[in-house]
């Protein structure tokens, strides 16, 4: 999908406790108008008070278009987001977010489904399952959690299948996930899709890397390993198609970084190559893609580029700004 700069006004309409430290929140348009379709492990980016953004996956079964559901855990050193939902935010209240986005697109194509979910990384996979049941497609659920007590939608998943849904609770007899032992179970059409905490994704990752074309992640953070720039020690001149500028970016600062040095202000969230919040049209010139986030097709069009990370291969780049 898409980035989209729509903006959406949202009803709070339910909040309830999902598990120990998790609420989910359930959005609708306060006119009761058919909200903006979303496709299975799709995002709102929430405007909250204090102008932070915040990125929360969509649960519910995509097909349906009168609601929004999305799940918050109350992050232990919360710097405003979950804090402020989990203690201020309260039903019929209004909340400003984005059309809904997906940075983590289902493959559709896939033969069969492994989802390995990792606490409150189970929000996006839900949709995916919802998807799965939908469409009659072969899947299958790794769940770690530290308890069933803080594994949201536990009752859900077991009430879907229990011979799907595989769980992992360390501080219950779940034992630890071997990450070598699922990457090699893969059947040879199955893709796996994991989102979690870091240590989770990178330990898959690294496990995975022969069958790295079928392994998708949802990053909250980036990476230990990052796609390194070989453009990095080279600047390049950037032109603004809409104000006329021309910039130079100097070795070492990112596109994000020079616009702000000159007072441009642009969308940004993560900086880190992750979110799409920055992604610009490209007018001319050749990006040298260095995020995590866009897919094959949309590298190889070079149509947009995620600046706040990505830089150039050709000395002038000419950006939609
Ligand atoms: Fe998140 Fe650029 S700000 S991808």
């Amino acid at each position: 999908m898409k980035h989209t700069n729509e903006t959406l006004r949202l009803r709070v309409n339910r909040i309830r406790a999902e598990a120990k430290g998790i609420l989910s929140i359930e959005l609708n348009d306060p006119q009761q108008a058919e909200l903006p379709a979303f496709t299975p492990g799709a995002h709102l980016e929430l405007r909250l008070p204090g102008g932070h953004r915040r990125h929360y996956s969509l649960f519910n079964d995509p097909s349906e278009r009168n609601r929004y559901l999305i799940a918050v855990s109350l992050a232990a050193n919360s710097r405003g987001g979950s804090q402020h939902i989990h203690s201020s935010l309260r039903e019929g209240d209004m909340v400003t977010s984005s059309a809904p986005r997906n940075n983590f697109a289902l493959a559709d194509t896939a033969g069969c489904y492994c989802f390995v979910a990792g606490g409150i990384g189970i929000t996006p996979l839900m949709s995916m399952i919802r998807w799965c049941v939908t469409q009659g497609k072969d899947w299958r659920l790794i769940y770690t959690a530290r308890s069933s007590h803080r594994a949201a939608f536990y009752e859900d998943l077991q009430a879907l299948s229990t011979k799907r849904v595989q769980c992992h609770f360390t501080e219950e007899s779940g034992g630890r996930l071997d990450h070598q032992a699922l990457i090699a179970s893969l059947a040879a059409d199955e893709h796996l899709f994991c989102c979690g905490p870091d240590s989770l994704m990178q330990a898959l990752l690294t496990a995975g890397k022969a069958v790295s074309n079928r392994l998708h992640f949802e990053w909250f953070s980036p990476p230990e390993t990052l796609p390194q720039a070989h453009s990095a020690d080279e600047g390049f001149e950037l032109i603004l198609r809409k104000s006329g500028k021309v910039l130079r970016v100097p070795p070492q600062q990112s596109i994000l970084e020079t616009l702000e040095s000159h007072g441009l202000e642009v969308p940004w969230s993560c900086r880190a190559g992750i979110c799409r919040s920055c992604e610009t049209a490209v007018c001319s010139g050749t990006p040298e893609h260095l995020d995590l986030v866009l897919s094959d097709e949309e590298r190889t069009s070079n149509q947009s580029m995620l600046i706040c990370v990505s830089r150039a291969v050709t000395p002038s780049l000419e950006l939609n700004l």
